[in-house]
């Protein structure tokens, strides 16, 4: 089974995250410091200053179990229970899982298969908003549309953040991963040091570390940075393993492992939409960055077509497992006839799997 249903890249972690786990073998394994071991947190902000070219300081920064924990305190942070926060619909599933944790509402902002899930213009985030709103949550590039703002439209919605003195939640998970001759783009570019600001990061798709938990969340607002820091407390500490392995990795990392990594991504895209699109039946988007693309099937229930690629479907005893983007939506009954394909093996096998894909759904019609 080609598993194009997760988003777990199946590359390996640059070595020197080994290295820097048996630097630490026949050590105590201590809690760390609840804001996280301090080598990483300066190490996080000098590789991010060096990509970006920005000037965070490492005191502005967290390190959090994954951006999951990130996302969580940011809830807990900016919102009391009963509070609003806008998020873009399709959106990254679990948002509504870390909402519902922090007993907050998510609010979705409709984007549109037909315009590629362009980002929304402010107007759609005015006629949303409401008193109990507390924030704008995006993500970039989005999971599960791999669609990527420009930084005006990153400008505006921080514009209309302002305007209504509401936190803008910036989760940057997929940041390094763009296409097309892209540049990874943040907010911190935008506007550095801005208090409304809430950065959310993750070494899990950059780095191929979904499983050693570590994130980072930034502010630069001393207030928000020390109630999260009391959340931090509350846990006692991220992984500390994982974390002392990324400091040396991070320290040590080999020069354009980003950009190399955003390329391979790039093939592996092609490889899997483009044979999609050559489908008569299937709408399928480019995406500018991440490793996801959506795909529109004439079916009305993709969860059941996604269920018989399982069951009832294989091609020389191979087939694909694909996600049904249903669950990608906050607004019920939306994204029936889509499924989000992940590009996260080598590029042979995803056009294997995009020509059973393709087949499948001949198969699947003609019953
Ligand atoms: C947009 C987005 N944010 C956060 C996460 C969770 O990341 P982590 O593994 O760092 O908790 C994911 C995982 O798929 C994601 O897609």
């Amino acid at each position: 089974v080609y598993g194009l249903n997760i988003g777990e890249p199946d590359t390996a972690p640059p070595e020197v995250f080994y290295e820097g786990l048996r630097k630490a073998e026949h050590q105590p394994v201590p809690y760390e410091a609840a804001a996280g071991f301090p080598p990483l947190r300066d190490a996080w902000a000098s590789w991010l200053n060096r990509s970006l070219k920005i000037d965070t300081r490492p005191d502005d920064f967290l390190v959090t179990t994954g951006a999951s924990e990130a996302l969580i305190f940011s809830f807990l942070t900016c919102c009391d229970a009963g509070d609003e926060i806008l998020v873009l619909d399709p959106t990254y599933a679990n948002f509504a899982g870390f909402a519902a944790m922090a007993d907050v509402r998510l609010k979705p902002i409709e984007l549109a298969f037909d315009d590629g899930f362009e980002f929304p213009p402010v107007a759609a985030l005015a006629s949303e908003a409401g008193p109990q709103t507390r924030a704008v949550l995006l993500c970039h590039p989005n999971n599960p549309t791999g669609a990527v703002p420009t930084a005006q439209q990153l400008q505006d919605i921080l514009s209309f953040c302002e305007s209504r003195n509401i936190m803008l939640i910036v989760d940057e998970t997929y940041r390094e991963l763009v296409f097309d001759g892209r540049q990874p783009l943040s907010i911190l570019q935008i506007h550095p040091d801005h208090p409304g600001v809430i950065v959310i990061d993750s070494l899990s798709k950059q780095f191929s570390l979904c499983g050693a938990r570590v994130g980072f969340v930034y502010s630069a607002n001393q207030a928000i940075l020390e109630a999260m820091d009391t959340l931090a407390q509350c846990r006692l500490a991220a992984p500390s393993l994982a974390q002392r392995a990324s400091a040396h990795m991070l320290q040590h990392l080999p020069s354009g492992f980003s950009e190399k990594r955003a390329i391979e991504f790039e093939a592996r895209r092609d490889a899997l939409v483009q044979p999609l699109a050559n489908h008569p039946n299937v709408d399928v988007h480019n995406p500018a960055g991440g490793f996801y693309a959506m795909v529109r099937l004439p079916v009305e229930n993709a969860a059941d077509f996604a269920a018989f690629l399982l069951t009832d479907y294989h091609v020389d005893g191979c087939t694909v497992q694909v996600a049904p983007a249903e669950g990608f939506f906050v607004a019920p009954g939306l994204g029936r006839d889509l499924v989000r394909v992940a590009f996260v093996c080598p590029p042979e096998e995803l056009t294997a799997a995009a020509q059973i894909l393709s087949s499948g759904l001949d198969a699947y019609q003609e019953r």
